[in-house]
């Protein structure tokens, strides 16, 4: 990619990313978590799969639009906010406990849970593409990834699509090239809300990648 077309891509990631966090500050965020969460829960930025054992809470990279892992329902930044502040009121047997923080320092904290991304390069797997970047809050890329808001996308190359309303057999590299171009124009009611990539060699990128999403 050509550098000013890195810039532009980036400045829109961070206006995209700004505008998502409007309501909490990722640094600040950043340090409650390194302060508290750090406790139970492990460091994203040094992931370490030793860790995530021995630490009593959950692995909590790509945890922002996914299910959650003890039953929560789809982890929003509300549904976070409201599990943060008091995870006795959603799940009375829980073991994580209520935190003394501020409102502010809650909505800091689930700010910076949403930069976190979901560990998507499993085992094997070739480094993702920056145009997947957008992909991951909605989308588990790995080996049995889990549902999050869209489906799982390992193996989705030359399979029959999970979704309804798709008029296609099979995602190839057609198909994904009009999917990804404008979800919109494929299925009017889809729910991917997502604009779609305009650089038709971008697109290929995303496509490339998916396809060595295999066994
Ligand atoms: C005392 C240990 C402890 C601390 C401190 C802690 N947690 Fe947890 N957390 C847990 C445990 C244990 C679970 C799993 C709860 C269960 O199974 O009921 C959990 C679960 C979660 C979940 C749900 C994940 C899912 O998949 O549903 C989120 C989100 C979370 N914690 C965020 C945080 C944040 C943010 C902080 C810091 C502000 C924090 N936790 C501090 C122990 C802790
Ligand atoms: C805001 C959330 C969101 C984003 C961002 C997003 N998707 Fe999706 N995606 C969805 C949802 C929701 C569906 C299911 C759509 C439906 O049922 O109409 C979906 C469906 C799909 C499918 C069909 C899968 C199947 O099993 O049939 C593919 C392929 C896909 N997305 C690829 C991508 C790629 C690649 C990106 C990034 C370039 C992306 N999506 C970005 C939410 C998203």
């Amino acid at each position: 990619m050509g550098y000013l077309r890195w810039v532009s891509f980036m400045l829109v990631a961070m206006f995209s990313a700004s505008f998502a966090q409007a309501a909490g500050n990722v640094e600040d965020g950043k340090f409650v978590f390194k302060s508290y969460c750090i406790l139970c829960h492990q460091d994203p930025d040094h992931p370490d799969e030793e860790q995530i054992r021995v630490r009593a809470g959950l692995d909590l990279r790509g945890v922002y639009g996914s299910e959650s892992a003890i039953g929560l329902g789809i982890l929003n930044e509300q549904k976070l906010i409201q599990w943060v502040t008091k995870p006795r009121a959603l799940k009375p047997d829980t073991q994580m406990i209520r935190l003394p923080l501020t409102e502010k320092q809650v909505r800091d904290v689930v700010a910076y849970l949403e930069t976190i991304p979901a560990p998507h390069e499993g085992k094997g797997m070739k480094k993702a593409p920056l145009q997947t970047r957008r992909c991951h809050s909605c989308h588990d890329f790995r080996p049995n990834g889990k549902k999050k808001v869209g489906p799982p996308l390992y193996g989705v190359f030359g399979r029959k699509p999970s979704i309804e309303g798709v008029p296609f057999a099979v995602w190839n590299e057609d198909t994904l090239d009009r999917w990804l171009k404008n979800p919109r124009a494929v299925k009017a009611k889809t729910k991917m809300r997502f604009s779609g990539i305009k650089q038709a060699a971008d697109r290929q990128a995303v496509i490339d990648y998916l396809k060595s999403l295999h066994d």
